[in-house]
């Protein structure tokens, strides 16, 4: 088999994925027409020409009004339900999906109308194709610790249907210390614990996820290669980390994809996994995001084949469905 069909075909999780960030430019017009909202935009064409982002905020800046547009239960329902439709497509067969509960929230949209919107979508999925999922609810680091207990408040009603909390938006400034509260309350909760740090923040934020929140993952994690120590610890203890390449192009947090230290990464021993964060703003979903590792890393077969079992070990399934899929990569 060639390595494009390999990587296409082999089944693999996803763990860094935000269903706020997989609104599809159509959707977009298509929901502000529904809802009356006026976008700065006349066509597509000036959709994708915004996406042409410098930083991690000139993203997020245009990433928070595009999930404007969301209103309705069917709205959450019909954002899910193309993701989910994406993962059946690229053999995704689990993906831990993480949403921004005060995008919507503090724009006074309920917090039960997203939740049912998401769970109907999960729900239809999984009964129709046996779509394996897990829910991370994230909290907005550019907001307050009190707004992240408010969410967390919010989420009591839902306890059973999302599996762990994270931390995500605007890292420079936004350290993990400022949630350490929150995050004791969420694991005394019984919830798992992941934050995005290093992605444009130092190694410093990376121990301070560890130390200070407790995390499990990390998501983004790729400045710890600044950091020898944190880099044998993570070895270590192999913490998984969840690295998005495309993402990282489109941000500037590596100059192209030749420049990714992903490879790198894992010779070291570090439990990598690849992901694709919001994939219409950087440029594809999952497969893209290994396909441009083909093409720019030189990406091989056994290196895919150690990825997607990274992707089965550092998700929060159960042992005996971790097994499952990953004598079903084996086979593969
Ligand atoms: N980093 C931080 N916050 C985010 C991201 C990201 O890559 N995507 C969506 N929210
Ligand atoms: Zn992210």
């Amino acid at each position: 088999m060639d390595i494009i069909s390999y990587v296409s075909d082999m089944p693999k999780a996803e763990l860094h994925l935000h269903i706020e960030g997989t609104l599809e430019p159509e959707m977009m017009m298509a929901l502000a027409e529904k809802h009356g909202v006026v976008l700065p935009y006349a066509t597509l064409e000036d959709v994708h020409a915004a996406y042409n982002f410098s930083d991690l905020q000139s993203f997020l800046d245009l990433y928070y009004f595009g999930a404007s547009v969301l209103r309705e239960e069917s709205d959450f329902f019909d954002l899910m339900w193309a993701y989910l439709v994406k993962c059946r497509q690229q053999n995704i067969v689990h993906t831990e999906i993480m949403f921004d509960p005060q995008t919507h929230t503090d724009r006074g949209i309920a917090f039960e109308v997203m939740m049912q919107g998401y769970l109907g979508a999960l729900k239809q999925a999984e009964a129709e194709w046996g779509q394996s999922s897990k829910l991370i609810m994230c909290f907005l680091r550019h907001l307050s610790q009190a707004s992240a207990f408010e969410t967390l408040r919010m989420a009591e009603p839902f306890r059973d249907e999302i599996d762990a909390v994270g931390l995500d938006s605007g890292e420079l400034g936004n350290p993990p210390e400022k949630f350490t509260e929150v995050f004791t309350a969420a694991a005394q909760q019984g919830y798992q614990c992941v934050a995005h740090a290093g992605e444009e923040g130092p190694p410093a934020y990376i121990w301070g996820a560890l130390n200070s929140l407790n995390v499990t993952r990390i998501d983004h994690g790729v400045r710890c290669l600044e950091d020898d120590e944190l880099v044998e610890q993570l070895v270590r203890d192999q913490t998984p980390l969840t690295v998005c390449p495309l993402s990282n192009v489109r941000l500037c947090v590596v100059d192209e994809m030749k420049d990714h230290p992903i490879l790198a990464m894992l010779d070291k021993g570090l439990l990598v996994t690849v992901n694709s964060d919001d994939p219409p703003y950087f440029g594809g979903y999952l497969n893209d995001n290994f396909l441009a590792m083909v093409g720019g890393l030189g990406l091989n077969q056994a290196q895919a084949k150690q990825l997607a079992a990274n992707s089965f070990k550092a998700s929060f399934l159960d042992e005996d469905k971790k097994v499952q899929f990953l004598d079903a990569l084996e086979a593969f």
